[in-house]
Formats: C-alpha cells, sequence, structure tokens
C-alpha cells in the first residue's frame, strides 16, 4: 500500500510538466502577416519626390516637417512625412545600410525624432532590387537586416520600388520584405511600388498596405505619356485606377501615385486632381513644396469636407458611372446613407449641364450593394468646392427633389455631398 502511494505521488508530481509542455505542440504556428490597423482609411501625408527628385537633405526634410506643422497639414490628417530615393548611403562592415553621410549627416534616427517630436511619423524608402531607381543602395539580400534597421532608427513607413528587379519574383519578394517589417517588430506601414506591373491588386491584399497601380506621375492633366511607364498624365492614370475599385478596401488601397497639386498645373486641374483622388480613395500623399505654397494650392490639400470623402470610414473607391462627351459622372457611397458626387469635365471648355438625379438611380453592385435611390429619397445637396455656379444664392440649401443647373470649368470637377434628408 505505502510503495503504491509512493509511486502514485510520484506520476503526480512528474504529469503536472508533462501536461505543460504538451500545450506548446498543439498550438498553431504563428503566419507571418503584415501589420493590421494602419490602413483603416487611405494614407495621409508628403514624399520628396515630386518635386525634390534627388536633391534631399536632412535639412529639406526638417524645413518640410516644420511647415507640416505651421500649414495645419498634420492637423488636418497628412501625419506621414516620407523620404523618398536618394537618402541611402554604403552599408557598414557588418552590412547595415547607412544614410549618406553628406546629405544626412545627423542620422536618421535623429531625424525621425525630430519628426515624432512634431506629432507625425517619418518614412522611408527601399528597393527590392540590388540597386533603387536612382542607383542607391537596394534592399536585395539585406531584407531582414534593413528592417531591422529601420525599426531601430523610428521609422514608421517603407515605400518598397521595383527597379533592377530582373529575375526577382514579385510575390517572393514584397512577402518578404513584408515578413522582415513584421519580423523587426516596430509596426511600419507597407507600401508597393512595383507600378502594376505584376497586377499586385489580385494578390497583394495580404502583403502590403497599398500598391502602386500605374507608372510614375507628371504635374500634366491630359495626353499620354510616351512610355507607358513614365510621365502619366493625372487623366491616364483615372483611367487605369478607375477599374480596379473592387480591389480596394480598408487595409488594402490602389494607389495612383503621389499628388501634383502645387507643382504647376492650373488652379482649375490641381482641384480636379485632388478630388478625383478623394473619390478613388486613394492615399493623400502630397508632393509639392510646403515651405513654398499659394493659397490656392492650400485651398485645396486643406479642404476638410473633400479630405473627408478620401477618408470616409466605408473605405469604397469610387465609380465612374456614366461617361458621355468627355463629361463624366462619378459615385462615392459614404457612410450613414451619404453619397459623393463628382462631375469631371475632362475637355477644356466650360460646360453647362442639368443634372436630373432621376438619371442616376443607381445600385453599386460591384462592391458596396449600396444604391443612390434617388426614385424614393431626397437629399441634401452640399457644394464642397462652392465652384458650380448656377445654383443660385450661395448657402441656399439645394435638394435632389429638382433637377439642379450647374456649369463645369474645363478641366475642372464640382463635387457635391449628398445627405438623406427624408424618405418620400
Ligand atoms: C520610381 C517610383 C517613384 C520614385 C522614383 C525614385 O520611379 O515609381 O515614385 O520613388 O522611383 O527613384
Amino acid at each position: 500500500m505505502k510503495k503504491t502511494t509512493v509511486i502514485l505521488a510520484l506520476l503526480a508530481m512528474v504529469s503536472v510538466p508533462v501536461t505543460v509542455n504538451a500545450q506548446p505542440r498543439t498550438r498553431q504556428p504563428q503566419q507571418p502577416m503584415k501589420w493590421e490597423g494602419l490602413a483603416d482609411t487611405p494614407q495621409m501625408g508628403w514624399n520628396s519626390w515630386n518635386k525634390f527628385g534627388q536633391n534631399i537633405s536632412e535639412e529639406l526634410i526638417r524645413q518640410q516637417a516644420d511647415a507640416m506643422v505651421a500649414e495645419g497639414l498634420v492637423e488636418a490628417g497628412y501625419i506621414y512625412l516620407n523620404i523618398d530615393d536618394c537618402w541611402h548611403g554604403e552599408r557598414d562592415a557588418d552590412g547595415f545600410v547607412q544614410p549618406d553621410p553628406r546629405t544626412f549627416p545627423s542620422g536618421m534616427h535623429a531625424l525621425s525624432d525630430y519628426v515624432h517630436a512634431r506629432g507625425m511619423k517619418i518614412g522611408i524608402y527601399s528597393d527590392a532590387g540590388r540597386r533603387t531607381c536612382a542607383g542607391r543602395t537596394g534592399s536585395y539580400g539585406h531584407e531582414y537586416q534593413d528592417a531591422l534597421q529601420y525599426a531601430r532608427w523610428g521609422i514608421d513607413y517603407l515605400k518598397y520600388d521595383w527597379c533592377n528587379t530582373e529575375n526577382i519574383n514579385p510575390r517572393g519578394a514584397y512577402t518578404l520584405m513584408r515578413d522582415a517589417l513584421r519580423a523587426a517588430g516596430r509596426p511600419i506601414f507597407f507600401s508597393m511600388c512595383e507600378w502594376g506591373t505584376n497586377q499586385p491588386w489580385e494578390w497583394a491584399a495580404d502583403v502590403a498596405h497599398s500598391w502602386r497601380t500605374t507608372g510614375d506621375i507628371t504635374a500634366r492633366f491630359s495626353g499620354n505619356a510616351p512610355q507607358r511607364g513614365w510621365g502619366q498624365s493625372v487623366l491616364q492614370i483615372i483611367d487605369q485606377n478607375a477599374p480596379l475599385r473592387k480591389y480596394a478596401g480598408p487595409g488594402h488601397w490602389n494607389d495612383p501615385d503621389m499628388l501634383e497639386v502645387g507643382n504647376g498645373m492650373s488652379v482649375n486641374e490641381d482641384r480636379a486632381h485632388f478630388t478625383m483622388w478623394c473619390m478613388m480613395a486613394a492615399p493623400l500623399i502630397l508632393g509639392n513644396d510646403l515651405s513654398n505654397m499659394t493659397d490656392e494650392t492650400r485651398a485645396i490639400i486643406l479642404n476638410k469636407e473633400v479630405i473627408a470623402i478620401d477618408q470616409d470610414r466605408l473605405g469604397v473607391q469610387g465609380l465612374r458611372y456614366k461617361s458621355e462627351n468627355d463629361i463624366e459622372y462619378w459615385f462615392k457611397p459614404l457612410v450613414d446613407g451619404d453619397w459623393a458626387f463628382c462631375i469631371l469635365n475632362r475637355t477644356e471648355e466650360p460646360v453647362d449641364l442639368t443634372i436630373d438625379w432621376q438619371d442616376f438611380n443607381l445600385t453599386d453592385d460591384e462592391v458596396s450593394g449600396l444604391s443612390t435611390s434617388f426614385d424614393q429619397i431626397t437629399y441634401t445637396v452640399k457644394d464642397l468646392w462652392n465652384t458650380s455656379v448656377n445654383t443660385g444664392r450661395r448657402n441656399r440649401i439645394v435638394t435632389t427633389a429638382k433637377p439642379v443647373s450647374v456649369t463645369v470649368p474645363g478641366h475642372d470637377v464640382i463635387l457635391y455631398r449628398l445627405t438623406p434628408q427624408s424618405s418620400k
């Protein structure tokens, strides 16, 4: 008896650790994944490339950071300050990448501290090949080391380019960097930039927070780029991005490239460009010199009601419902039954139009399933740019009960927010 009790007691003692040790074996191995919760709405910020190209320095970045605060851009939601190509120096003896000592002598940690202290987040750029597009050090073969370095510096955003990648598998390369960013332990927004060459919309929702859908934009409203990749006009980009709406949504956005507002187009064109990016739920990454802006540029990029169309929590990319004689009618469903409605005039001449809302009873079958139901619902109409001149006295309440007459200037838009007023 005594012997049995001792044996049972011993068994009981050893059985405890056996049970505990058994637990990890039953757990599922953790799947690598992108950082979640960073892109519930499209990202907003500034990037150095469109205006400054290769001529960047820590001084410029600090100057733009100061301007972002002083101009109220941070308060309006432009949170990321992104350094594009040409910050890279060489790797150190251990293979860790260093900033260019001539242009970023204080180092990236000091710069990220500077940006964070002003309530912003900081972004950086690299490339999946051995060299970036401008020939600087790329991340190929050093992905985990680079991600770790960015995390140590306090970086919050990575734009990852696709130059010099012959024989590299795109899905593999971007997934590798996603996993590296995850392993580095700091939430970093992952912005893919392979120009839509490998249809990223079909496979990248789990890989990145946004993917470029086109080649590079230029500050030109219409016309076609000589080559597919470079120097595309605003209209050319809209036409490539518009059909991809079903792939976009919270956490994973189509990116039709950065903004050119304030970089040389007319005010009408800048307004139309900005509006269409908001209608398409595109990332709003400014590309102008923030320390030297006109009032017209300010009025465009700081229009909070227009930004709210882009940032709407429903997260649906707008749809081009009708196109006639280069006049386009766009709708974007918003939260609480609201809709954004936009007319884009692609021609250079102003056009007078009468909007009969009953022509626009539509259902968004492709994405949201929502209907405008103008035959059953009356909406109040809010003119977000105050540019449609024929609606009568300013501030007069216009509804969808009756047709509205408008003039849309050449290369411009009208943009309305429609809010359900009452059911008939
Ligand atoms: C590519 C990208 C651009 C920019 C440049 C930098 O062209 O598409 O957005 O980052 O590289 O060299």
